[in-house]
């Protein structure tokens, strides 16, 4: 169990992400953290001492001359600027008016961050804001994004504003949210988006309740512990590196596009398949980023020391006769508990050398893993090692990493079998694009 949670809640304005952080830090009795908070207090410290709110180096010398102490009260962090405890003072509106243009400086941020970071000391919390998934704490596994549509989130607000006696117009909450909308998705320092491995939760129709349940459900679902096909880290470490030294020795194995390799968060490893080799390279060429879950086929499990080696390296045993219920269970367990799966969307190994048809069951496990793909194309395994080469040869290998297939454009696919056979045609696409990009260059 994850002793210490950070709970991240990000999303656009009047997603409901406020309400929910709060209602979930109840529930799991931890801090709730409202980290807008934070930026109206140094908009407050800055309007104290008559700072230009448009002035960076006004506001950073009023920030500097401040006072802040930070502490928990019924559940929920606080804190004091110049010994006055803020509550409705950040909500004023003049606090309000200007908190936009503080929150762009990148000192303010940095700033809020450090103070949003030192929280943990509290214990686990719950906790709200644009980038918390992004920024302030990328390593948490527990990273949520409410979203709504916009005139749905301005039904929200204006129906808030009526009830706190405020007069504004629909058409005006719907205006000022776009116009809210557009300064934190442009800002260049931590604007507003998706954070890698995130869990979007779509809060249009449902209620509050309903998307606190939904929270707390993934949140128990992350915390269960799996013990199929978790291997010993450490051995893979050193499998990996051995294969590394081997395949860079025999073969000058190369590695493009490591950069795309997300270094946390559920991910989907797909490569082209040709060789016996390509379990090694892939390994090799990832390993310094991602501890990997390879799926091979059951019957490689059958001999006792090949069988004790891949269980040890976290192999999941795939029957490839059936649709594998429990390997595909085993796979999305792993995947929403934030680990990496690799493989080989065709199945077998190419008989030619050019890329093949992927298998139906691939598309499933990524509609249902919730989880990116990262396309990766081996080239020259097949020459190196294939079917009928009869043997190892010192041929050059070069593993080229793709662009990462994002969950959005996955969930752009639909929803069904469709969608399915469409995510399977897509990944291989992504390959092929590798492999062309690849012959173009060399
Ligand atoms: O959520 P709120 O309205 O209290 O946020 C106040 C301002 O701070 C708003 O301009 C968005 C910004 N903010 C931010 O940039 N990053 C956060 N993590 C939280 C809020």
């Amino acid at each position: 169990m994850n002793k210490k949670r950070v709970i991240a809640i990000d999303g656009p304005a009047a997603s409901g992400k406020s309400t929910v952080a709060r209602a979930v830090a109840k529930e799991l009795g931890c801090t709730f953290v409202d980290s807008g908070a934070f930026y109206r207090g140094v908009t407050w410290a800055a309007l104290q001492r008559g700072a230009s709110t448009k002035n960076p180096s006004e506001v950073l010398s009023a920030l500097k001359g401040s006072k802040w102490r930070v502490f928990v009260r019924d559940g929920a962090s606080m804190f004091s600027v110049d010994g006055v405890e803020m509550v409705d003072e950040l909500r004023c509106k003049e606090v309000r008016e200007a908190v936009a243009d503080v929150a762009v400086i990148p000192e303010v941020r940095a700033f809020v961050v450090r103070k949003l970071r030192a929280l943990r000391r509290f214990g686990s919390i719950s906790i709200e804001g644009r980038d918390i998934g992004s920024v302030v704490f990328p390593r948490t596994p527990f990273k949520f994004y409410l979203d709504a549509s916009p005139e749905e989130r301005a039904r929200r607000r204006h129906a808030e504003l009526v009830a706190s006696g405020e007069t504004e117009k629909a058409q005006e909450v719907m205006d000022s949210l776009k116009r809210r909308d557009e300064k934190d998705l442009s800002r260049k320092t931590a604007p507003l988006k998706v954070a890698e491995g995130a869990y979007v939760v779509d809060t249009s129709g449902q209620s509050i309740e309903e998307v606190t349940q939904t929270v707390l459900r993934r949140v128990g679902d992350l915390e269960t512990p799996t013990t199929e096909g978790v291997g010993i880290p450490l051995f893979y470490r050193i499998t990996c590196n051995f294969f590394s030294l081997f395949l860079t020795t025999s073969n000058q194995l190369k590695v493009i596009g490591s950069g795309n390799i997300p270094k946390s968060g559920g991910l989907i490893i797909a490569s082209n398949h040709a060789s016996y080799l390509d379990p090694p390279a892939v390994g090799a060429a990832t390993r310094l980023q991602r501890t990997t879950h390879f799926m091979a086929r059951d019957t490689l499990f059958e001999k006792w020391l090949m069988g004790w080696f891949l269980r040890n390296v976290g192999v999941i045993a795939l029957d490839r006769n059936k649709g594998d219920v429990r390997a595909m269970r085993t796979a999305i367990k792993l995947l929403k508990g934030g680990a990496s799966v690799a493989l080989f969307p065709e199945g077998t190994r190419s008989e030619d050398g050019e890329l093949q048809r992927p298998k139906p069951g691939i598309g499933f496990l990524v509609a249902k893993g919730q989880a990116p793909v990262l396309p990766l194309y081996v080239h020259g395994s097949y020459e190196a090692w294939s079917k009928s080469s009869g043997g190892l040869k010192h041929l050059p290998i070069t593993v080229i990493i793709g662009r990462l297939i994002t969950r959005e454009e996955i969930q752009r696919l639909g929803k069904g079998r469709e969608a399915y056979a469409k995510i399977g045609e897509l990944i291989m696409e992504r390959i092929a694009e590798s492999k062309a990009d690849f012959e173009k260059v060399s």
